[in-house]
């Protein structure tokens, strides 16, 4: 029974990460993920994005994507975030900045402002970016 050492130390692993896991969960921290697919569809993130691997598919209107001066720019699909997005220093802090349109991507600002709280805005960040995270290993 030499190999029980190995079994045991997963078992331990596992169980030390269970703990992490539930102590992450206390109050605020956790980024709540069914949460933030709720706000991107009642925040109207859904006229122009999808979320497509996240059950959130294309937007039904492509021209909502359509800014002031009538410029069409494809809004993209927020399943991942881009690598210029990815590439910030705080990458939660520079999308909420820049939905409240005081960062600019690419030299623009954010077409629409968020409307909702900050703690929303907070988590739908920190989710997006989580995700990103997750599909780029
Ligand atoms: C009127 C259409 C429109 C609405 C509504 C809208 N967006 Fe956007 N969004 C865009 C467009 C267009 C871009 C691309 C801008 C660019 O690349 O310069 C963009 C870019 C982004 C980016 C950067 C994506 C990346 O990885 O580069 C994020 C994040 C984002 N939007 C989040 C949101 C969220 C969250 C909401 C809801 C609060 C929302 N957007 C609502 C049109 C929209």
């Amino acid at each position: 029974m030499k190999n029980t050492g190995m079994v045991g130390k997963s078992l331990a692993l596992i169980a030390s990460l269970g703990l992490g896991l539930a102590l992450g969960a206390a109050p605020v921290r956790a980024a709540d993920k069914a949460k933030a697919l709720e706000v991107f569809k009642d925040r109207k993130c859904h006229d122009c994005h999808g979320m497509t691997a996240h059950g959130i598919g294309k937007p039904k209107k492509a021209e909502a994507a359509e800014d002031e001066e009538g410029t069409q720019k494809e809004a993209p699909d927020l399943s991942t975030l881009s690598p210029e997005v990815m590439k910030q220093a705080d990458p939660v802090a520079f999308v909420s900045d820049y939905l409240k349109k005081k960062a600019e991507l690419n030299g623009k600002k954010h077409k629409k402002i968020f409307k909702g709280s900050s703690a929303e805005l907070k988590n739908l960040a920190e989710v997006m970016v989580e995700e990103t995270k997750k599909k780029a290993k």
